[in-house]
């Protein structure tokens, strides 16, 4: 087992990668807990929850909503939890971003941990302490910053995951590799069948590599006022094709890459060679499928985006595989360059 701890100002967040998850109850308190989670992961591991209220809702980018946030606030009323109380998620990154919210709105403030069972929630969703739901079109409008006590990342967990899901959160592994760690990126280039197989230790190391990556950078600026921004890799592009196409968050982001990479390569921020191995590995996984939003429906979603301020948006590039720098590019300098994509395919 690995453990990377994230310091913040004021708080201390352990991800524990490795630990099984079902060792769960040294970690909690003794009463006031309640677990968050889906249908799904309850379906599959329910039965070896600790004996305490559960919650659990439909699966999918369909539970991040306000109203959700609303009905579970009732019942931990109901379940007579206080401001000492806890809040487990055991789930994906949906379930994450919702528990931690909860968790951080509720009489203010109150505690949790999260038990992260998806390879996308543990590479990338469950660290770092973003939560939110989406408003209307727009992807995590409503949210705060709060570190979770602890995260487990049991690898075990990803043997019942499916296909698609399993892959999605390898292009937030791969996107990790591209902005910061040029050695994790060889590891997945010569890993191929080992990762398709899901050899757990392997996992176990692959998932570390990024939590440490991550945490450095959260450590270093958990508000995302600088360095942090770099991990919207691929995401102006991404969010706007998850919103457009109801795709799976880690395939709209590996097309967010594939763009983000061809707009680095434009300005001249990356070689040639750089780019084709950024892209061919996205491709070796079948990751790159939605490159065929229009123009004017791109140009909706990215003048919502979140990163954008007044008209200009923090845009992230790849200045080579294992380095990224951001810069403050103007919307339409953006929406240009994806027009220009568009044409010549
Ligand atoms: N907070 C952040 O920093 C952050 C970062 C990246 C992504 N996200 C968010 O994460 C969400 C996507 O997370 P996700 O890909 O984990 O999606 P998810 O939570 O919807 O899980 C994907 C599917 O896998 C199922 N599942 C979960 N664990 C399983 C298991 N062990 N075995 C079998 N099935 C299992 C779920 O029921 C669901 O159907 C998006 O909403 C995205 O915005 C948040």
């Amino acid at each position: 087992m690995e453990k990377i701890t994230i310091n913040t100002p004021g708080f201390r967040s352990d991800i524990l990668v490795g630990k099984r998850w079902d060792s769960v109850a040294g970690l909690l308190p003794e009463e006031g807990i309640i677990i968050i989670t889906d249908d799904n992961v309850n379906r599959l591991y329910g039965d070896r929850f600790p004996k305490i209220p559960v919650f659990s809702l439909l699966p999918g980018e369909e539970s991040k909503k306000l109203e959700v946030i609303e009905h579970l606030a009732e019942q931990l009323i109901q379940a007579g939890i206080d401001r000492s109380g806890f809040v487990l998620a055991v789930g994906g990154g949906v379930v994450c971003d919702i528990a931690g919210f909860l968790a951080s709105v509720y009489m203010r403030g109150i505690r949790c941990g999260y038990i992260s069972s998806t390879l996308l929630s543990q590479v990338d969703a469950s660290t770092g302490g973003k939560n939110g739901v989406n408003l209307g079109g727009t992807k995590n409008m409503l949210g705060t910053i709060r570190q979770p006590e602890f995260v487990i990342c049991d690898p075990e967990m990803l043997q019942t995951l499916p296909e698609h899901e399993y892959l999605s959160g390898l292009a937030e592994l791969i996107k990790t590799a591209v902005i910061g760690d040029k050695e994790l990126f060889e590891l997945i280039e010569k890993s191929f069948d080992k990762i398709m197989l899901k050899d757990t230790d392997l996992l176990t190391i692959l998932v570390a590599k990024s939590v440490r990556f991550k945490g450095l950078v959260v450590s270093d600026d958990e508000k995302e006022t600088g360095l942090r921004r770099i991990l919207n890799f691929g995401h102006t592009f991404g969010h706007a094709i998850e919103m457009q196409k109801g795709v799976t968050h880690g395939f709209a982001v590996a097309s967010g890459i594939v763009l983000a990479t061809e707009f680095s390569f434009k300005r001249g921020y990356i070689n040639l060679d750089d780019k084709e191995r950024i892209i061919r590995l996205l491709e070796r996984f079948n990751l790159v499928d939605n490159l065929d939003l229009t123009d004017n429906q791109m140009e909706k979603l990215v003048r919502n985006d979140k990163k954008k301020t007044g008209t200009d948006i923090h845009f992230v590039f790849t200045q080579g595989i294992g380095k990224a720098i951001v810069e403050k590019v103007p919307v339409d300098d953006v929406l240009g360059f994806y027009k220009k994509f568009r044409d010549k395919k």
